[in-house]
């Protein structure tokens, strides 16, 4: 939620790389292209020239800021800072843009998070005769910033050494004394037109990276913002303030004590967050799925049916005392951790609680040592999670992180980690880490299953060869997608389509039920089948869409049967039927108006396969209507606010 990008380079005249001086423009611009995702209610530029703070803000996406910028140009810079925003404080204006640029002009700032206490500081600002352009939280700690900045002497005198310790000089001093105020999450980042060449952030609880160049240093909220550029970034700890210059980079706490930040590399580069000739990310990503399985299955089996995983840093010894599991994580994740319990229950017996990560601190949990909390997160940033995992390890929970993004919070916030290996995801609903974060959680049932003794090694190895077998399925279920495609086009002016799904079935229509929503702003809703008859099929009338996700005849006993009911019981009041069902299956055929067969599955693999044709589905339906599946109204894809 909020997209920020840092950026100190070379001055513009010795500027190698761009003819124009124009580096650090084109640096911040396609940083926030990557970052658009993370908000799209206004994007806006600072850069420090040889004029001092140059500033450029538009309401609306990203083309609008570049059509600003092509009418009214900045000066060739080497230093600036970059946002896109999700309007929390304020509504998407011109004026509530970032940056906000204050000190008489001199300061620029821009902010992702909230800051909590803005009310009582803003107040003391008007006091003391300060005026406000806009309704943020973001121009208070800029005015703060301001006012700190001009407080502190312009040599350092004064301070114990003199002079100001380090690169960041009278802003980084500043920014610590401001950052120790400030209440909230907040991402804050500066630049100063009288310490031009300097870029100096504070971040606590709202995402940062750095990102280090060759005589250039990068800032973003993930390393999507400088991609383009590098691959070698630094993990910031909470309560830091970093600096950068072209060729340094210091990191110091809230009281300027020295930090150490650690270097990663980072496993993908900029074309694998490219839409590779496809009309839409979403679209890519949809047909990245078989890769997204494939590589979080990859390196985590011996063959034989022994589970390794390597970054799961809980002592077996520990694990085996587990006597429950929470599983925490909202949107698309909580529906991936809905599969997961019904398989992790089979496999472990441990009794398995899903809960949206935002209401369970809340209800006083029952959790302690013996409970293992598995955290699913694709950015690793969900504030809601992030605040619930925190909260677990407090109450002397074990937590495990499922995510999609190295270096991100949650990870490094919790015990342990897994990874999915599913490439940077851009487009805002999210598809392929839905697929890997189920197949990563399945890993991880059939590790503490292996563990704890509860199924014999053949049977794990069984499981496994079948998982292996998935990715050419979902690319076999991608590549017969036609007809579901056209039926999707032929639906743009539907109202509203109910799902029904049963046992792992339930939550893909769930999810499958949320595509849609997010996507073509249609009412829709997932139901348990079973549950149809308690209250949702009053909703039923004549031509009413119902979409069933019918489970494998050949699986759990009468679980097909009972669907296939339940299909029966809408059609007869006058529903049109559209059904997924398993190839082969021809008893579905008379009930519904349309069948989309996918390959044959076990009950708990299918919502691998089943979940697919209801993304194409969503996307399609959503095209047709004209609308940007990419990048769809009022969402944005990390929420690092609660
Ligand atoms: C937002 C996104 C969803 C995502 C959810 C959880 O609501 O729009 O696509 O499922 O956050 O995000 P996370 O990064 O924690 O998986």
């Amino acid at each position: 939620m909020c997209g920020i990008v840092g950026y100190a380079g070379t001055a513009p005249a010795q500027d190698a790389s761009s003819s124009t001086g124009q580096r650090a423009l084109e640096v911040l611009v396609e940083g926030l292209r990557r970052l658009e995702y993370r908000g799209y209610d206004s994007a806006g530029i600072a850069v420090v020239g040889a004029n001092g703070i140059e500033m450029r803000k538009k309401s609306g996406k990203l083309v609008n800021l570049l059509e600003e910028l092509s009418s009214n140009p900045v000066s060739a810079a080497s230093t600036g800072i970059g946002h896109t925003r999700w309007a929390t404080h304020g509504g998407p204006t011109d004026a509530n843009a970032h940056p906000h640029v204050v000190d008489g002009g001199a300061l620029a700032v821009i902010h992702n998070g909230i800051i909590e206490n803005y009310s009582p500081l803003k107040a003391d600002l008007v006091a003391s005769g300060h005026t406000f352009l806009s309704a943020t939280d973001t121009e208070v700690a800029a005015t703060l910033l301001a006012e700190v900045f001009r407080g502190l002497p312009e040599d350092g005198a004064g301070s114990s050494e003199g002079a100001y310790a380090g690169i960041g000089g009278r802003l980084a001093q500043a920014m610590q004394l401001v950052a120790q105020q400030l209440e909230g999450a907040f991402t804050l980042v500066a630049t100063h037109a009288e310490e031009p060449g300097v870029v100096v952030a504070a971040r606590r609880n709202s995402p940062l990276v750095v990102g280090l160049g060759d005589g250039e240093n990068f800032l973003g909220s993930d390393v999507s913002g400088f991609i383009d550029y590098t691959r070698r970034a630094v993990e910031l700890g909470q309560n830091q303030v970093v600096t950068i210059t072209a060729d340094q980079v210091e990191i110091t706490d809230f009281f300027g004590v020295p930090a150490e930040g650690r270097e990663y590399l980072v496993d993908w580069d900029a074309a694998a967050a490219k839409k590779d000739g496809f009309a839409s990310f979403m679209e890519k990503e949809i047909n990245d799925q078989p890769d997204a399985v494939a590589q979080t299955l990859l390196g985590r089996n011996d063959g034989a049916g022994n589970l390794t995983l390597d970054e799961l840093r809980i002592d077996p010894a520990v694990l085996k005392t587990i006597n429950k599991i929470i599983v925490l994580a909202c949107g698309t994740s909580a529906y991936a951790g809905q599969v997961a319990k019904y398989a992790i229950e089979h496999w472990c017996r441990i009794p398995t609680e899903v809960e949206l990560s935002h209401e369970f601190r809340y209800r006083d949990p029952i959790v302690d040592e013996r409970t293992l909390i598995v955290s699913i997160s694709q950015s690793g940033e969900t504030m809601d999670t992030l605040m619930a995992v925190r909260y677990a390890r407090e109450q002397g929970a074990k937590t495990v992180s499922i995510c999609n993004t190295n270096g991100s919070t949650i990870p490094r916030e919790s015990d342990a980690v897994l990874y999915t290996h599913a490439g940077p995801e851009i487009a805002v609903a999210s598809t392929k880490a839905f697929l890997a974060q189920i197949t990563a959680t399945y890993l991880l049932g059939l590790y503490l299953a292996q563990l704890r003794g509860n199924l014999f090694q053949g049977q794990i190895k069984d499981i496994l060869a079948e998982l292996a077998k998935t990715p050419a399925k979902i690319a076999t279920v991608i590549a017969n997608s036609g007809q579901i495609r056209d039926l999707a086009r032929s639906m743009s002016e539907t109202r509203t389509v109910l799902f029904l799904g049963r046992h792992v079935g339930y939550p893909v229509a769930m999810e499958g039920a949320l595509k849609l929503k997010e996507l073509a702003y249609i009412h829709a809703e997932g139901f348990a089948a079973g549950e149809l008859k308690h209250g949702p099929i009053a909703l039923i009338e004549e031509g009413q869409p119902v979409i069933v996700v019918v489970p494998s005849p050949r699986g759990r006993d009468s679980l097909h049967a009972k669907v296939v009911s339940n299909i029966q019981e809408v059609r007869a009041r006058g529903a049109m039927t559209i059904v997924i069902a398993e190839e082969g299956d021809e008893s579905v055929r008379e009930h519904a108006e349309h069948v989309f067969y996918i390959p044959e599955t076990s009950t708990l693999l299918a919502p691998l396969l089943a979940t697919v044709p209801l993304q194409i589905f969503a996307l399609e339906l959503a095209t047709a209507k004209g609308y940007d599946v990419d990048q769809p109204r009022n969402l944005a894809k990390s929420v690092t606010v609660e």
